[in-house]
């Protein structure tokens, strides 16, 4: 058995795990809440680094209180996210994780965020080569593996899709994070309000979107519950659209939703009707894997450590930008 710790800390979530081949541990999360508007980098960075010993200690006793025998000799790497993401709050999580890779004299393994989505995803619904729709906050990308590589085959020109509904959130006075209230809104909606779909080739934009949807409201502020659903109609047929292209193009008949926009059953429920029509399968982890977390972190590292790629602690700066593209994947055939 191969047992990794896994740190993130990309955006507002800190969040800590324990992971091996077959279960998690034992898992502890903080999360920064924004006192108004969205996320402040500086102030999330704080909080990150205030909480950190805090969330890791809880790790190791909700480990201790599950099996007695644990002892943090039985770690064999420290996994950190590497990017992409917030600098500030990158660092503050990187900085953890050397000084625990050093005091444990163990391999530092740098994860790229957008891949643990990926296979923490692959690995808890046993599905082998999907296509992935990857929606979160601050990405939305289509990606399938080929040749060493997650090659992205479609991906948003702007703003992510969860930011997008986040900021039209925002407009309509309701706190962060705004997706699963519009999603609560869409529910109410009955009829549908035409707005801007843009796919160009395979790639997409929201930011048309979401100020054709905040100038509705500020005409309609009535129409709320109907913006909100014509906003996830509109987006989400924009998301499956690709996604099926996608399929299409690599003769590929498996999707795999992952990031924290899946929780959304409106778009599992269009993905899902997509795969039918196709004969394909769709497949969606348990919510708690889909949001940032640690669990994916250490799990990705865990791959990584069996298939010999870990990270000196000279080349483990942080990479904001960090393309899941750049990644050389050494733990598939
Ligand atoms: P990344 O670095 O991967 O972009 P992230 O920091 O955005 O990650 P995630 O937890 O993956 O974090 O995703 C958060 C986003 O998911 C937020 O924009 C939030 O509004 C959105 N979200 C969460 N639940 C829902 C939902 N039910 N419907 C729509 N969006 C949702
Ligand atoms: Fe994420």
């Amino acid at each position: 058995m191969t047992l990794i710790l896994g740190l993130e800390g990309t955006a507002w979530n800190l969040s800590v795990a324990l992971v091996d081949e077959s279960d998690v541990l034992s898992e502890a999360v903080s999360t920064y809440q924004p006192k108004y508007g969205g996320i402040h980098p500086r102030e999330a960075a704080q909080h990150h680094a205030t909480e950190i010993k805090a969330v890791i200690s809880r790790v190791f006793h909700k480990a201790q209180e599950t099996n007695p025998e644990f002892s943090l000799g039985q770690i064999d790497g420290v996994a950190f996210s590497q990017g992409p993401g917030m600098g500030p709050c990158l660092r503050t999580v990187a900085t953890a994780a050397r000084a625990l890779a050093l005091a444990l004299k163990r391999p530092l393994l740098g994860v790229n965020h957008c891949i643990a989505h990926i296979e923490v995803g692959r690995w808890q619904c046993k599905t082998n080569d999907p296509v992935v729709l990857y929606v979160s906050g601050a990405n939305s990308q289509v990606l399938a593996y080929r040749a060493g590589h997650y090659r992205i085959f479609g991906e948003t020109l702007d703003i992510g899709i969860g930011n997008a509904l986040d900021k039209f959130a925002r407009h309509l006075g309701l706190s962060h994070p705004g997706g699963p209230k519009i999603e609560a809104l869409a529910l109410q909606g009955t009829s549908y309000l035409e707005l801007p779909y843009v796919v160009k080739g395979m790639d997409l934009s929201f930011s048309g979107l979401t100020t054709a949807a905040k100038e509705t409201y500020d005409k309609m502020p009535g129409a709320r519950a109907d913006i909100c659903y014509s906003f996830q109609e509109t987006a989400f047929a924009m998301l499956t659209e690709v996604t099926e292209r996608t399929m299409g193009h690599l003769g590929k008949d498996e999707v795999l939703l992952a990031g924290g926009v899946g929780a959304n059953q409106r778009l599992q429920q269009m993905l899902q009707m997509m795969c039918e029509d196709r004969g394909g399968r769709f497949f969606v982890p348990a919510k708690k894997f889909l949001g940032d977390n640690g669990i994916m972190i250490a799990y990705l590292g865990l791959l990584m450590l069996t298939s010999g790629s870990i990270t000196p602690i000279e080349q483990s700066q942080v990479r904001p930008n960090y393309r899941p593209d750049d990644v050389e994947v050494t733990w598939r055939e």
